[in-house]
C-alpha cells in the first residue's frame, strides 16, 4: 500500500480540513490572509493532519474535534516554517518564493505568530486538557530542537546523538502528537497512546532523515 492509498481512506476528512484551514484566516489586516494563503496554498502534503485523521479512524472516532485539531496542527507546522525560513534565510519554500523573500523577515515572523495563536484558540475550543498538554509540550520541544540546531550549526563535533536530539524535537514531536491525539480522541488507554506516540515519532524521524539527505543529493526540482 503506498501513501496515496492511505490518503484515499480519509479523503472526505482531508477536504473538510482543507476548507477549515482557509476559513479561519480572515483579518482586517490584509497582510495576514495574504501571507497565510501564500504559504498554506503552496502545496503542503498535510501529512500531520492525515496522521491525526488516520489515527482517529483506527480507533473509530468520528467526532467533530478531529477537524479543528487537524487544522491546529497544520497551523503550528506552518508557523514553524515561516519562522524557519527566516532562521535559514531561505528564498524558496515548496518550490515557490518564501514569504520572507517576498514580504520580509518581520512580516513572516509575525504572521507565524498569528497562526500559532490561532492554533491555540482552536485547541482550547476543543476543551481537552490532555490534548492541550501534548500540543503545548510539542511546541516547546519544537522551539528547543530548532534552538539546539542553531547552537550546533557549524560545530564539527556534533554527535549522532545530538543530531537525533535535534530531529526528534524539531520534527518528530509533531508527528507523534498527531498520532497520539487520535488515540486520545478514540478513548484509548495509556498503552495504546504510547504505541501511537512511538509510531508517529518514528515516522517523523524517518521523514526528517530523508528530508536532510535530499538536501545533499537532490535537485531543487526533486525537492
Ligand atoms: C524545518 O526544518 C523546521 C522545523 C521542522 C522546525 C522549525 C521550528 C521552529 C522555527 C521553532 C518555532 C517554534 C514555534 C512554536 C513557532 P528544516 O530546516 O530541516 O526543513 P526545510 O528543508 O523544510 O527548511
Ligand atoms: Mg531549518
Amino acid at each position: 500500500m503506498d501513501i496515496s492509498t492511505l490518503f484515499t481512506l480519509i479523503s472526505d476528512d482531508l477536504q473538510a480540513v482543507e476548507d477549515a484551514i482557509f476559513k479561519h484566516l480572515d483579518s482586517d489586516i490584509k497582510l495576514i490572509p495574504t501571507i497565510c494563503k501564500h504559504i498554506l496554498g503552496s502545496g503542503g502534503k498535510r501529512l500531520r493532519p492525515a496522521l491525526l485523521l488516520l489515527s482517529c479512524k483506527l480507533f473509530g472516532y468520528n467526532g467533530f474535534e478531529r477537524i479543528p485539531l487537524s487544522v491546529a496542527i497544520e497551523y503550528i507546522h506552518t508557523a514553524t516554517l515561516l519562522h524557519d525560513d527566516v532562521v535559514d534565510n531561505s528564498s524558496l519554500r515548496r518550490g515557490k518564493k518564501s514569504a520572507n523573500s517576498i514580504w520580509g523577515n518581520e512580516a513572516s515572523v509575525l504572521v507565524g505568530d498569528f497562526l500559532f495563536a490561532k492554533a491555540f484558540i482552536l485547541m482550547v475550543e476543543c476543551k481537552n486538557l490532555d490534548i492541550l498538554a501534548i500540543l503545548s509540550n510539542a511546541t516547546g520541544d519544537l522551539a528547543q530542537g530548532e534552538i539546539f540546531e542553531l547552537v550546533k550549526t557549524g560545530d564539527i563535533n556534533t554527535s549522532e546523538n545530538d543530531y537525533f536530539k535535534i530531529i526528534e524535537n524539531k520534527t518528530a514531536v509533531l508527528f507523534s502528537a498527531a498520532c497520539e491525539i487520535g488515540a486520545i480522541l478514540g478513548n484509548q488507554d495509556i498503552n495504546a497512546r504510547k504505541k501511537l506516540h512511538n509510531f508517529g515519532k518514528n515516522i517523523g524521524i524517518a521523514f526528517q532523515l530523508i528530508d536532510d539527505a535530499l538536501d545533499y543529493i537532490s535537485t531543487d526540482g526533486e525537492l
